[in-house]
């Protein structure tokens, strides 16, 4: 069933629409997955990779998803089956939801763990705890066989409920509330965290950059962190540009959105690092950093509870307005193509993920063991499966998005591009001219660069 684009459900307004795709975009991206591979990439130069990427290829891509959806009114495979019929093109819709399934299995089971954490919260239980025993606590956790699985399911079913309720009523109303709520909270840890004794080393580390610390392994997850962060490379803003309205200017959405999303990353860095210098926690601790950071710095504040209560719980928030998109990109594909109600392919693709998800998170403690091989930086690597499917999306999301450029540079058309860029009105040509180049050549060519030389380890 293809729906006309009169009967589509959409968003109701400009705020609406910054919000759902700033939901999607901050997530546990910005303040678990971006402090921990800073810290493991040696800090302010990694950062700045990571800035680069996002003003040169991320911001583009952003803008290129946008046209690309709101040109089709169409989910991630029937946008390009209707914008190139009779070609490969969709393949690239395909490659998106398959990136979609693999990162939302992890992602989801990530998002259980601060479910977890809100309620060791309330019971207080880190409160009086060492640096050490937080350490140790995060560790037996996520090692649990049946903990993260049942706080994993706990968060699906959350993300099955909004996507029920639709684009309108659940993705839009939560994140307009929500996510201003999760940016003071931010504000508030980030003070705190720099003003303890020996924050400084951790204010440097945030931005005193030591190049000798870069390789081709950091600049690789420098520009993947920046498509998984802004929500770029499978489809997720070719769904939501297909719920924007005519009107809506998309150039600007899409600079505020990633505008947003790096502030974001950044405050959760300086929440986080100058902390973990102040407690002498490893800055390349690994996926626990937030967990075993954030904790220490509860204790030293006054109502430390309750501020940790709600850090964790907004966490969740975040992390679920960042789930929906993910499963939207399928959910939209199997009710527009194959004419699925809403409700059946939710449950379907939610209930898959969960059990993908279930068995991934076994890699952490059970099957620990159990080592898939990735090849980085010209040399096989050997990873729990865990970190095997983190690293993947990594990978995937640049592919991904290496195509979307091509199509909006290349494929799609000048008149086509600059009626969407321009609601149909006029534009000023300079700003179209910069972005066809950036999309023929700047982009695509980066992102072939830092990947085979990744792959192949040409710098490494
Ligand atoms: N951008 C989200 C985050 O930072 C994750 C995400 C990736 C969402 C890809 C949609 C698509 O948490």
């Amino acid at each position: 069933m293809t729906l006309s684009s009169s009967s589509r459900d959409g968003f109701s307004s400009r705020l609406g629409i910054i919000a759902a795709a700033a939901g999607s975009a901050i997530g546990l991206g910005n303040i678990w997955k971006f402090p921990y591979i800073t810290g493991e990439y040696g800090g302010a130069a990694f950062i700045l990779v990571y800035l680069i990427c996002i003003a040169l290829i991320g911001l583009p891509i952003m803008l290129s998803e946008f046209i690309i959806g709101r040109k089709a009114q169409k989910n991630a495979i029937g946008a390009f089956k209707d914008e190139a019929p009779g070609t490969q093109w969709a393949l690239t819709g395909v490659l998106g939801l398959t990136t979609a399934f693999i990162i939302l299995s992890f992602y989801s089971v990530v998002a259980g763990w601060t479910l977890h954490y809100v309620g060791l919260s309330v019971t207080g239980s880190f409160k009086t705890a060492a640096t050490a025993d937080l350490g140790g606590q995060f560790g037996a956790f996520i090692a649990n066989p049946w903990l993260p699985i049942f706080w994993q399911a706990v968060f699906m079913a959350l993300t099955v409920a909004v996507v029920f309720g639709g684009v309108k009523n659940g993705i839009e109303r939560y994140s307009k509330i929500l996510m201003p709520l999760l940016l003071v909270i931010l504000v508030i840890l980030a003070v705190r965290s720099m003003t303890l004794e020996g924050a400084s080393e951790g204010i440097r580390f945030l931005f005193q950059p030591d190049f000798s610390k870069l390789n081709i392994d950091a600049v690789l997850a420098a520009m993947g962190h920046a498509f998984f962060s802004l929500s770029l490379g499978m489809g997720t803003m070719i769904t939501y540009g297909s719920y924007i309205g005519k009107q809506e200017n998309l150039g600007s959405t899409a600079l505020q959105v990633s505008v947003a999303d790096t502030v974001i990353a950044l405050i959760a860095g300086l929440a986080i690092f100058p902390a973990v210098f102040a407690f002498s926690i490893e800055p390349s601790s690994g996926p626990g950093l937030v967990f075993i950071t954030l904790p220490n710095v509860f204790s030293q504040m006054a109502f430390g509870s309750f501020f940790a209560v709600l850090f964790f719980a907004l966490l969740a928030v975040a992390a679920l307005t960042s789930a929906i998109s993910i499963l939207e990109v399928v959910v939209a594909y199997l009710d527009e193509e194959f004419g699925w109600s809403r409700k059946k392919s939710t449950l379907i693709v939610a209930i898959s993920i969960t059990i993908v998800g279930a068995i991934l998170s076994q890699g952490n403690g059970a099957w620990g063991g159990l080592k898939l091989p990735f090849l980085l930086g010209g040399e096989w690597k050997s990873m729990n499966i865990f970190d095997w499917f983190v690293t993947l999306s990594d990978q995937l999301l640049p592919i991904g998005g290496f195509f979307i450029a091509i199509f909006v540079g290349w494929k799609l058309g000048d008149k086509a591009v600059l009626d969407e860029l321009s609601n149909g009105g006029r534009l000023k040509i300079g700003y179209f001219k910069v972005l066809k180049v950036v999309l023929r050549f700047i982009a695509p060519l980066a992102i072939a660069f830092v990947f085979l030389s990744s792959i192949f380890g040409f710098f490494a």
